[in-house]
């Protein structure tokens, strides 16, 4: 059976306030930490031994998931003591890897929400023999991504990580965020220094010329790295458009989790999530946003896309869109808020302090 590290050290600096306290495999999407998605979904996939490679708040994570029974998984757990990078970090959990040198171990970047057929990419892993297999995704701009040019068999013939000239952009093709590898090709990233697989690993295999081989595949993908990815991400995983067995509730334009309550006359839709002991007052709407454990939406406030940490408060008729609402924030009633703005943690905006539009 093909066992898989998930790559989880990274410090999510694009989703803070979100990640101050939490690492970002941890916020959760759908009710549950983003992670349970990943690893249901490899569970699905008949893996059984998953490595977490941790650094980034690295003790919140074997607290939640243990030794991973409760998804019918092993879960092991290694923390760098100084973040190695993505490469770094593979090298790093070697020594917990069971299989022979020539098997196939997934590598799985933390923060991706895919429906990727997981059993594809290792079977196009084993029957093109090559070291390293990538699944590749097309996206309208590129320049936040590694770039993968293929030939016409799919053979990878360049890496670039995030181009920086438009001469770089020589594709729409990006890394996925989810490979298989030799194991043998792991042991030879070298050991006890800071390695960015994208930057440095797979470069160098392709101009020792390894076989990496890129597998392009269409179907729901999303790098839940900002906070618009994050809320739409969730959004679709309530409403079933993103393909997970972790979802707690059945699919459809609102989740309210247990101890949740939401007055009779307050709207939720878009694939909004309420999760443990939030309220939602009379009034309230809500779409296509995450509200998480504790947070208090009171009487006609107006949300969209945006997510409300947890315990955070949203006072009386204030509009939110776009919006992030750090854990424990308070924001006051007629307030107005849009497009990127950060509540930090436990800040407190008085009633009616920010407006965009002239009335009050
Ligand atoms: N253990 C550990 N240690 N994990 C790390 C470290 C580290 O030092 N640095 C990053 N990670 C983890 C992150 O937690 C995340 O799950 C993953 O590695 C990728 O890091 P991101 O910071 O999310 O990278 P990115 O989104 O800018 O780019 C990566 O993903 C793109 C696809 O979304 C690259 O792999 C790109 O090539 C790719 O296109
Ligand atoms: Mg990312």
């Amino acid at each position: 059976m093909t066992e898989a590290i998930l790559l989880v050290g990274g410090k999510g600096t694009r989703l803070r306030p979100l990640t101050v306290n939490t690492p970002k495999p941890m916020v959760p999407a759908a009710g549950v930490p983003f992670l349970t998605h990943q690893l249901a979904r490899a569970r699905a996939a008949g893996v059984e031994h998953i490595v977490l490679a941790t650094s980034y708040l690295a003790e919140v994570f074997e607290p939640y998931f243990g030794d991973g029974s409760s998804l019918g998984l092993h879960l092991e757990y290694v923390t760098e003591e100084e973040p190695l990078g993505t490469g770094g970090a593979i090298r790093n959990v070697a020594g917990r890897l069971r299989s022979g040198p020539d098997e196939p171990v997934l590598i799985f970047n933390g923060d991706i929400l895919t429906g990727l057929d997981i059993g594809a990419l290792v079977s196009t892993h084993r029957s093109s023999g090559a070291d390293v297999s990538l699944h590749l995704t097309r996206v309208e701009d590129p320049r936040a991504f590694g770039l993968v040019p293929t030939d016409p068999s799919g053979r990878v013939t360049a890496f670039l990580e995030k181009p920086q000239t438009p001469e770089e952009i020589v594709t729409d093709q990006i890394n996925a965020g989810a490979y298989v590898f030799r194991r043998s090709v792991i042991d030879t990233i070298p050991s006890g220094r800071p390695v960015s697989v994208e930057r440095e690993t797979f470069p160098d295999l392709l101009s020792s010329g390894a076989h990496l081989q890129g597998m392009v595949d269409s179907t729901y993908w999303l790098d839940l790295g900002t906070p618009q990815a994050f809320v739409r991400g969730s959004a679709d995983l309530v409403m079933g458009r993103a393909p997970s067995p972790a979802v707690p509730g059945r699919c459809g334009d609102r989740l309210v989790l247990e101890s949740a309550t939401v007055a009779a006359d307050a709207k939720l839709t878009g694939g909004t999530v309420v999760c443990e002991g939030a309220a939602v007052h009379p009034g309230a709407r809500v779409d296509g946003s995450v509200v998480l454990a504790g947070a208090v939406v009171e009487e006609g406030a107006v949300i969209s896309a945006s997510l409300i940490g947890e315990r955070a408060r949203v006072g009386a008729r204030t509009v939110l869109s776009g919006t992030v609402v750090g854990d424990g924030a308070t924001v006051g009633a007629d307030n107005e808020l849009r497009d990127g703005a950060r509540v930090w943690c436990d800040a407190v905006l008085p009633a009616g302090a920010v407006r965009f539009s002239s009335d009050q």
